[in-house]
């Protein structure tokens, strides 16, 4: 019989790690939500009310509605909390250490049958399995940003994940009115692997000063129907992940397709970061 989820962890409130406990919570599911300490607790509730305010503003959600879905998040600093989650997802930084450490902690807290999610872009998922007592029930499962809005989700099964845990994972993804698809575990698995070799090539033409940044960006709008321009979205996915992605793809492959464009790495420097930071490619007030 397939599992159950009801309550679910959400280890992280970054920029995914809050869009997907507002995709959990508009579901009906109680959600624990983890950060490390008070004050990311904060920026991720703020987060939360901002993206359910607006969605107040524009008719889409009642405030009752509203207020209840916000109810049914607990926010904590303690992974220990999640001893009664029935699934739990990872969304800290794409830092392989940092995931490694999060996955033996979940694995000691966490019941032994219940399922352990990393929303990695683009790191070994395998990795992460290994360092849990658990690798037959450790999935990726990648939500796109913005994670409400976005339908895809990656479903990666490793060469050890129990054919069940794909399953179940598979079919919780459709309830959650979204469209899984299934991969193995190879770096940008499927959509950043085709993504980002131009998302890439989009900043070095910018770097090369081929096209200004509204030019490049318009090309592709209204040229060829996307719903936003290469620079406008490495802001909006946040200079620092995208460059993460790049190298990690860039070090598995050796395809110059995904060498990060230097531009990238001094604008991360320069603490240019996209949408988070206020500035990237354009300035967001
Ligand atoms: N949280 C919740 N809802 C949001 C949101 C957010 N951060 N941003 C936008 N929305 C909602 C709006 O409320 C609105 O909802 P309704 O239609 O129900 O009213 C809807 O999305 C459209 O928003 P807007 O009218 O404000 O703006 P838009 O029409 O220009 O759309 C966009 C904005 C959804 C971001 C759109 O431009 C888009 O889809 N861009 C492409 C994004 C993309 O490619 N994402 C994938 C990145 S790759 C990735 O994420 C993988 C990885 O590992 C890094």
């Amino acid at each position: 019989m397939a599992r159950e989820f009801r309550t679910v962890g959400v280890v992280g409130l970054g920029t995914m790690g809050a869009g997907i406990v507002e995709v959990f919570a508009r579901k009906g599911l109680q959600v624990i939500a983890v950060e490390t300490d008070a004050e990311a607790v904060e920026r991720g509730r703020s987060h939360l009310t901002t993206s359910t305010s607006r969605a107040v503003g524009r008719g889409k959600l009642s405030q009752e509605d509203a207020d209840a879905l916000l109810a049914r998040i607990t926010t904590t600093t303690s992974l220990a909390d999640l001893a009664d989650a029935d699934l739990v997802i990872e969304a800290v930084p794409e830092s392989l250490d940092l995931k490694a450490e999060v996955f033996a902690e979940l694995d000691r807290v966490c019941r032994p049958e219940v399922i352990l999610a990393s929303n990695t872009s683009s790191l070994s998922v395998t990795e992460l399995a290994v360092r849990t007592g658990r690798p037959g029930k450790v999935v990726g499962l990648h939500f796109f940003n913005p994670a409400p809005v976005q339908k895809l989700v990656e479903i990666v099964r490793t060469v050890v994940t129990e054919q069940d845990v794909a399953d179940d994972v598979k079919a919780f993804a459709a309830t959650l009115d979204k469209v899984p698809v299934v991969i193995g575990d190879r770096a940008g698995f499927i959509a950043n692997a085709l993504l980002f070799g131009y998302l890439n090539h989009a900043a070095k033409m910018y770097e090369q000063r081929y096209a200004s940044r509204e030019d490049l960006d318009a090309a592709m709008r209204y040229g060829c129907g996307y719903p936003m321009g290469p620079l406008a979205l490495l802001d909006l996915i946040g200079l620092d992940t995208s460059y993460e992605i790049l190298d990690t793809m860039y070090k598995q492959s050796r395809n110059q397709t995904h060498a990060p464009a230097p531009v990238l790495k001094q604008m991360i420097t320069a603490g240019l970061l996209g949408r988070k930071s206020g500035r990237g490619f354009y300035t967001y007030a």
